[in-house]
């Protein structure tokens, strides 16, 4: 079967096979069954660059329970549940806090993997804990939100605990008390920042600037902003004045990868079927023709570029898959 339809970048990959799973019996059935197995959410930050050989397990595990405390609105959701439907449904009940995070693509389970993130928030603080299949042992255990160790585009589930686990469920809490987060970019304008105000704008900004996968396949920021030592972003200051940098602790900034990459000229860049987003540059796309190594091509092109000009090492922020799994570029 074909994944161009299971993976917003939309290459032309295939696979041996597709399985979808609606609860923990199911997913370990379908695993024990196949040697390989890849297993994906909504495809959102995954990206197939060629056939993998092995099963495709997908996530369609549902549910949501709510329960009101004093203090706050807790949810259990179900990890094969679309995020964007949930930030709603909560926006809609008056549970406030997620509308920072509107439209961005995914499911609920793949939220805590990579911590997502956008417009002052992100997703970490929002989670009490997680809740996972260990495969090895087939144990369900949960993980506190403290021990998922959330960072910047970055969990335990990112690192050690990576193709170990199936995540369940997710567990929220939203405090009654939450104040309004509209100090970044477009937000910072809003005359009357309501949650419903919030919601609204950054659906309207996301749409204004980012790719919809639907017509025009993509899997957002290809790579991650790049966190660089004070020292290294003093000397970058002095030959680029306007360089911008957000202070990340005592000791470093992270600098936009959008704006190396604009500076370099890459804007629009085309390789074979694949481009560099001309209103984002951090956003690679596919013009409906990308091979796996058209993206391959233009992603080491950018990377080697920006290496060479600032010596700064951009890392993907996407998941490339290959015949056998996950490839490091
Ligand atoms: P998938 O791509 O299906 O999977 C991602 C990884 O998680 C894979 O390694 C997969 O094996 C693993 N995985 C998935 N589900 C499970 C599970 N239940 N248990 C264990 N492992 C699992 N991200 C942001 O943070 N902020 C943004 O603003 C943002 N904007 C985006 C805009 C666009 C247009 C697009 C296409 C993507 C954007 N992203 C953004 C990236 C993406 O939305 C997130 O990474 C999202 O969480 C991916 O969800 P998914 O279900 O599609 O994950
Ligand atoms: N910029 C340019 N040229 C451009 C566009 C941007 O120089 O053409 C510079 C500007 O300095 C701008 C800065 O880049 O101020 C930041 O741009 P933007 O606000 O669009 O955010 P980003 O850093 O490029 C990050 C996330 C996005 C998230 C937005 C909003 C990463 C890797 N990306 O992008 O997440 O939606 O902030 O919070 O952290 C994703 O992860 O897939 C994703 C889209």
């Amino acid at each position: 079967p074909s994944l161009k339809s299971f993976h917003t970048f939309g290459l032309n990959a295939e696979c041996h096979s597709l399985v979808e799973f609606d609860s923990p019996d199911a997913f370990l059935r379908a695993q024990s069954h196949s040697n390989r197995y890849w297993l994906l959410g909504e495809g959102s930050n995954t990206v197939f660059l060629d056939d993998f050989d092995g099963t495709v397990l997908i996530n369609r595990i549902s549910g949501l329970e709510y329960t009101e405390y004093p203090a706050y609105h807790h949810l259990r959701v179900g990890a094969g549940e679309n995020w964007h439907k949930l930030v709603a449904t909560c926006l809609q009940q008056g549970w406030w806090g997620l509308e920072n995070l509107a439209l961005i693509p995914g499911s609920v389970g793949a939220s805590p993997i990579q911590n997502i993130g956008a417009y002052g928030l992100e997703v970490g603080q929002f989670i009490e804990s997680v809740e996972y299949l260990d495969i090895a042992s087939e144990k369900v255990c949960v993980l506190s939100a403290d021990d998922c160790d959330f960072g910047y585009r970055d969990s335990v589930f990112k690192r050690e605990m990576a193709g170990k686990v199936l995540i369940t469920h997710v567990n929220f809490c939203l405090p009654k008390d939450n104040h309004i987060e509209c100090s970044y970019g477009e937000l910072a304008k809003l005359s009357q920042p309501s949650p419903q105000a919030i919601f609204d704008e950054v659906i309207r900004v996301r749409r204004a600037k980012l790719p919809d996968p639907a017509t025009l396949g993509n899997a957002g920021s290809f790579f991650k902003n790049p966190l660089v030592t004070v020292f290294h972003h003093a000397s970058l200051r002095e030959e680029y004045p306007q360089i911008p940098g957000f202070p990340v602790g005592e000791s470093h900034f992270k600098i936009p990868a959008a704006w190396l990459i604009d500076t370099l000229g890459y804007k629009g860049c085309v390789v074979g079927g694949a481009r560099c987003h001309p209103t984002q540059p951090l956003v690679l796309t596919n013009l409906g023709t990308a091979k796996g190594g058209d993206v391959i091509k233009l992603a080491k092109e950018i990377m080697g570029a920006v290496e060479d000009k600032f010596a700064i090492q951009l890392e993907p922020e996407v998941r490339l898959v290959g015949n056998n799994g996950l490839i490091n570029l």
